[in-house]
């Protein structure tokens, strides 16, 4: 159905409002469904198996040694079984018993903390010889789940620092390892015990390199009301400056926590009949019965025009939903009340209630400013607009942007990041705090992460014109970028990947790479082919190979003397490679500090490079005469000195490109742009061939010489791989709109299909839509994940490479050789590989022979950084165990689908 407007009336409660039916923990019927009869708990004795190795970011893959033995799942405790293993003495690793470290158990809620450490390894000797790597090791628990009590409860599970885990039977993959509580499973638990397996795994970046290795879990079950909650109390809404709400965009976090799917069917202003808008799909407007009425001293009316959809969430779904097209208002709480009803249902119409107290701040203070994401839900920053005393030179009209990129773990809007810029009250700037969607910046500032950071610099001039802002103009394309620990590597992202747009850099505390940081080693053995193919799935990632690309850019990096959470040595490398680069920067290392101290962001050497640079004149982009740049990934790659790098010949390989004057060398390039800023009416020598830019900036090599083109022609062109469709596996991530995932509307498909829309709202609180009906790419935008057993539907590519139906997987060679794989000489079989769609989108289709295929598919799609997944994979049985070796093939696409030279195939 078509979208529809409604002029309408948004009716603000201020402060003495009856808010009480919406405080959201009152709104479970809790008391009802659990009054005395009932209980949950989880036993107190764990049986636990392990010490295993496992790599960095290596579980992804499998890699789980009991696989060998059937899996975890089919051992019973056994105090004399051995299984070998290569981290403790004798080679064995043993059953042991376990007491929950705590334990506690209510009617309506329940949780164990697990803390399992090995006494039979030489932990400190493994770490001499393998370093942080050794301290990351795996083990599986189990314990049960009990409830006590007549009835089926409904429950949510968090899975704090747990990866994976088993319930009943069932596998859960992608679980909450860095403990965000944003998208547990909802599990519909009866009377009786349950049992739970647990894989534990040791990651140093989540647990940390330097304490006592233990890993510390915790299982935590909250009993839900069987159907429509908020996921998260409150809204999420801009904060109110000088009397205004900074943007008007908001979004409220639902989970059907029922058996059955739920369509949303209005949100509304409280005591309104007229619906807000809904981002999503299919307008449906129901004009419902009045919500409950409330008592209110004061309220003010506004109005304004909105669009209305519908939004479904499927049982057991998080979804973010969007409100946007708020007012400028002056008010102290919105409060909405949320209409839905169940799909196949009698019609009949629930109401949930949500409100948010509003914060006011000064424009002049960093404050909370809404927006949207590209993958079609809201993000927030934090926004410092130019002080009214800047020290600014006279007639700067158009102030840059310090952007101060946050650690992990941290909220930008907590005070320690929002506020550890004060001290440099009067720069020239505006000064913004992206949070790159999670605490964890979605991948740690990369590819979500770094759309959220360039989201929310373009909605500044929106901000200007919401709050009708009167001082000084911003120059969205002029930043100054500085971040700490995981933003100091992502500020080393920034300078690597969008060099043009940066005026200068201050890394602070970052990491070169997640290899750099805790190595590789102790992955399964592997043929070092498939090495170069995980490895080169993270060459955008590697800043360390990347350094040639800030050439002309200040750097002022620091790093603390003693850090021993993220080592100098991180530090001094990047020093040492931009030294080698020709690159003007200087290094301050602060002796006798760690990781942090309360003025990291502003020692003396930073304030003044902070107010020297934001005061800079330098023309952006910079003209260089003789400069090189390094492409991993031409999708999240910008220009270089005017020129953009569009497609590398193999996309497993880093592709280089010198410049002096107007020659230009190439090595593994295939096409390249050039700005008309910097370019303009010139003639270039590419790698030896003259070539007069007049009309079209682009040259190509597709054709086996450089001429003038482009590698594709239009945005629709499903034969011609390009722009936001490149990269590895993690391209999926480049979604304009929310992610669809496409399910069989069988059980199995359907289980995987809400396990990966949990894990992406989890991971990257990316908002996705379940369907099993055809999808219609004139309503939908965003990226669609195929889900499924046996066929799938044909690609759009007439001859794309890689075939699926229910006897197996064929892939095709680079020269033509066809490698097949069916179920019945192979055993069974999965796998996961990127497809085109029309307008620059992708499809990843999740294939299985069976269940147990598709779910050693699923776990590839994009959710850790680190893990390397290259742009198709075919996984044998023996991935379980052997990781990245059982795979029967994987590499990456060329930019015309065909499968590279540089893949390999079994
Ligand atoms: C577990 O707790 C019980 C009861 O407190 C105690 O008897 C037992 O020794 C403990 N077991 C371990 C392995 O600590
Ligand atoms: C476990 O639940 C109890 C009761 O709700 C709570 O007091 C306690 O803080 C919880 N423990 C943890 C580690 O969350
Ligand atoms: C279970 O249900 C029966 C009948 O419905 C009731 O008599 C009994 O009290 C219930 N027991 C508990 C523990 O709720
Ligand atoms: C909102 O503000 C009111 C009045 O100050 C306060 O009573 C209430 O607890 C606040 N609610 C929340 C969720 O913070
Ligand atoms: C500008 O004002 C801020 C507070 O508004 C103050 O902290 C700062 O010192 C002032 N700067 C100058 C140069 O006056
Ligand atoms: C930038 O240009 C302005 C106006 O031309 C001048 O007053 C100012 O000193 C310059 N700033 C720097 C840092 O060069
Ligand atoms: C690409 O396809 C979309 C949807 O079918 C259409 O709206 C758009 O105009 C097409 N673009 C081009 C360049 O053909
Ligand atoms: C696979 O094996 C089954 C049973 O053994 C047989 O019916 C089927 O034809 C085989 N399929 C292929 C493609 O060989």
């Amino acid at each position: 159905m078509s979208r529809v407007s409604y002029l309408f009336f948004l009716v603000l409660f201020l402060l003495f409002c009856h808010v009480a039916s919406n405080d959201p923990s009152s709104i479970l019927p809790l008391d009802r469904q659990h009054q005395g009869h009932s209980s949950l708990a989880f036993s107190t004795t764990w049986q636990i198996l392990g010490p295993f190795q496992i790599g960095t970011r290596e579980a992804t893959w499998g890699a789980d040694p009991l696989e060998y033995s059937g899996g975890f799942r089919q051992l019973q405790y056994d105090e004399n079984a051995e299984f070998r293993s290569s981290l403790p003495s004798n080679g064995n690793a043993k059953w042991q018993i376990i007491n929950a470290t705590q334990t506690s158990s209510t009617a309506s809620s329940a949780n164990a903390s697990l803390s399992v450490s090995y006494s039979n390894v030489d932990w400190d000797f493994l770490k001499l010889v393998y370093g942080w790597a050794a301290v990351q090791y795996q083990a599986w628990a189990r314990g049960e789940i009990t409830v006590t009590g007549n009835e089926t409860q409904s429950v949510i599970l968090y899975t704090d620092a747990i990866l994976e885990f088993r319930v009943d039977g069932v596998d859960y993959f992608g679980g909450d390892f860095y403990t965000y509580r944003k998208a547990p499973p909802v599990l519909h638990l009866t009377p009786g015990t349950h049992e739970i397996n647990v894989r534990l795994v040791r990651d140093v970046r989540a647990f940390g390199g330097i304490l006592k290795p233990t890993i510390d879990v915790l299982l935590d079950l909250r009993a839900t009301s069987g159907t429509l909650e908020l996921a998260k109390p409150g809204i999420l809404v801009s904060d109110m400056v000088d009397g205004k709400l900074a943007s008007p965009i908001a979004s409220v976090t639902l989970r059907n926590t029922g058996e059955n799917d739920i369509e949303i069917v209005s949100i509304q202003p409280v005591d309104v009949r007229t619906p807000v808008s809904l981002h999503g799909l299919v307008s449906q407007v129901v004009l419902a019965q009045s919500p409950p009425a409330l008592t209110c001293s004061q309220t003010k009316t506004t109005s304004f025009t909105s669009a209305v959809y519908s939004v479904t969430l499927v049982a057991g779904q998080t979804r973010p939903v969007d409100i946007v097209s708020l007012p400028a208002f002056n008010a102290s709480l919105i409060y909405f009340t949320i209409t839905y009803k169940a799909v196949n249902g009698d019609g009949k119409l629930s109401f949930l209630h949500v409100s948010q107290n509003l914060t006011k701040r000064s424009t002049y203070d960093p404050h909370k400013v809404t927006y949207l994401h590209p993958g079609g839900m809201v993000s927030y920053a934090m926004l410092r607009a130019p002080a009214k005393n800047a020290t600014c030179s006279p007639g700067k009209k158009k102030l840059p942007i310090l952007l101060a990129l946050h650690g992990a773990g941290l909220e930008a809007d907590n005070g320690i990041v929002a506020h550890a810029l004060d001290p440099v009250a009067d720069l020239c700037s505006w000064v913004l705090f992206p949070t790159g969607v999670t605490p964890w910046s979605g991948d740690d500032w990369h590819n979500w992460g770094f759309t959220d950071v360039e989201a929310a610099v373009n909605s500044i001039p929106s901000w200007i014109e919401h709050v009708g802002w009167q001082g000084p103009d911003v120059n969205i394309n002029r930043w100054i970028v500085t971040g700490h620990s995981n933003g100091g590597q992502g500020t080393w992202f920034s300078l690597t990947h969008r060099p043009d747009r940066i005026v200068a850099a201050a890394p602070i505390s970052g990491y070169a790479s997640i290899q750099k940081y805790v190595s590789y080693e102790l992955w399964q053995p592997m043929d070092p082919k498939r090495t170069s193919i995980i490895s080169g799935s993270l060459n955008s990632y590697r800043h360390e190979m990347l350094m040639e690309n800030p050439k002309g850019i200040p750097i002022l990096q620091q790093h603390g003397q003693i850090d021993d959470n993220v080592p100098a040595y991180n530090s001094r490398l990047l020093s040492q490679q931009l030294f080698q680069a020709g690159t003007n920067s200087s290094y301050n290392e602060v002796p006798g500090q760690n990781h942090w101290w309360d003025t990291v962001m502003t020692t003396p050497q930073l304030v003044d490079f902070y107010h020297k640079q934001t005061a800079s004149n330098d023309t952006i982009p910079r003209r260089l005469s003789e400069f090189s740049f390094v492409v991993g990934d031409p999708g999240d790659m910008g220009s270089k000195g005017g020129i953009t790098v569009t497609h590398l010949e193999d996309a497993g390989q880093y592709g280089k490109v010198y410049v002096k004057g107007r020659i230009i060398r190439t090595v593994n390039i295939l096409g390249l742009d050039f700005d008309p800023q910097i370019w303009a009416a010139e003639s270039v020598t590419v790698d030896g061939k003259e070539l007069e830019l007049a009309d079209m900036l682009s040259v190509s090599r597709t054709t086996g010489s450089w001429m003038i083109g482009t590698v594709y022609r239009t945005e629709n062109d499903t034969l011609h791989r390009s722009s936001r469709q490149l990269g590895a596996m993690t391209a999926i991530l480049r979604t304009r709109g929310p992610f669809i995932i496409h399910h069989q509307g069988n059980s199995q498909t359907a289980h995987i299909a809400l396990q990966v829309s949990r894990n992406l709202h989890q991971y990257f609180y990316a908002d996705s839509i379940i369907t099993s009906a055809a999808v219609d790419n004139t309503k939908y935008t965003g990226n669609v994940i195929t889900v499924t057993i046996g066929e799938a539907p044909p690609s759009l590519h007439p001859d794309f490479p890689i075939h699926v139906n229910a006897a197996g997987v064929s892939v095709r060679d680079s020269r033509g050789g066809i490698h097949g794989y069916t179920k019945n000489d192979t055993g069974r079989l999965g796998a996961a590989f990127l497809r085109p769609l029309k307008g620059e989108r992708l499809e990843l289709v999740l294939w299985g022979t069976d269940d147990f295929g598709l779910a050693m598919a699923a776990r590839l799609v994009p959710m850790l950084t680190g893990v390397g997944q290259p742009d198709f994979v075919v996984l044998g049985e023996s991935a379980a165990w052997r990781g990245v070796e059982g795979a029967l093939s994987l590499g990456f696409f060329d930019h015309e689908w065909g499968v590279t030279a540089s893949s390999v195939l079994s």
